[in-house]
């Protein structure tokens, strides 16, 4: 099997790094939700050797990511394990959790089983950090990504990009604040959520 690339992960992973070395400055044990490629795991894992990173994804692609873990053969990105946000989720005690482009790939139901999951497999000031486009006051923040939404839906109904208020909702109800909303190259967020209770 070839190893997978994802293009875009190339050209945002700087950015994002930029703001997690500040935001994830104190954190310790990084859980990724749908770690694609694991391209993000390598580079940021790299970067910042004190964080303890841990890919997840569905089954199907583990083993991509097995492939760019091995290569770079980290001692701080253990083996990917299999979560699907709609099963049961590993206990942990991870005091971050971070995931890029999943929500919109997600159907609805499915991100709100990651959010009601969140409590169980956190520390009790654990930060979230989650990339990608948003949709404010139910308006796009761009032409593209208009475009790309009707894109998503053409390939699945239950794919769009989400409201930043509804995730806010889902936030709040799991025991997250939202404390930082940056804006990122090509109408990209990353919003940044911590726990407060
Ligand atoms: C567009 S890719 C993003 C991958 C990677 N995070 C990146 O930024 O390149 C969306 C990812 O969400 C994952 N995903 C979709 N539905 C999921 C689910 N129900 N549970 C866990 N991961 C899911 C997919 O397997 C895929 O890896």
């Amino acid at each position: 099997m070839d190893k997978p690339n994802a293009p875009s992960c190339e050209r945002n992973r700087e950015p994002i790094l930029a703001v997690l070395r500040d935001r994830f400055a104190d954190r310790r044990k990084v859980l990724e939700i749908g770690s694609g490629t694991g391209q993000h795991a390598v580079y940021f894992a790299q970067a910042m050797p004190q964080w303890f990173w841990q890919c997840t994804d569905r089954a199907d692609n583990l083993p991509g990511i097995r492939q760019w873990l091995d290569e770079a053969a980290l001692p701080n990105t253990p083996a990917p394990l299999a979560l699907d946000v709609n099963d049961a989720w590993p206990a942990g005690d991870y005091d971050a959790m971070f995931s890029a482009n999943t929500l919109h790939i997600m159907g609805w139901d499915e991100v709100q089983s990651l959010f009601l999951h969140l409590p169980g497999v956190t520390t009790k000031d654990a930060k979230l950090a989650i990339y990608g486009p948003f949709n404010y006051g139910g308006r796009y923040t761009s032409e593209s990504n208009a475009s790309f939404d009707e894109w998503l839906q053409a390939r699945g109904e239950h794919m769009r990009i989400r409201d930043a208020e509804a995730v806010d909702a889902l936030a709040e109800a799991a025991g997250f604040a939202l404390i930082d909303d940056v804006a990122m190259p090509a109408n990209n967020r990353l919003r940044i959520w911590q726990r407060t209770r």
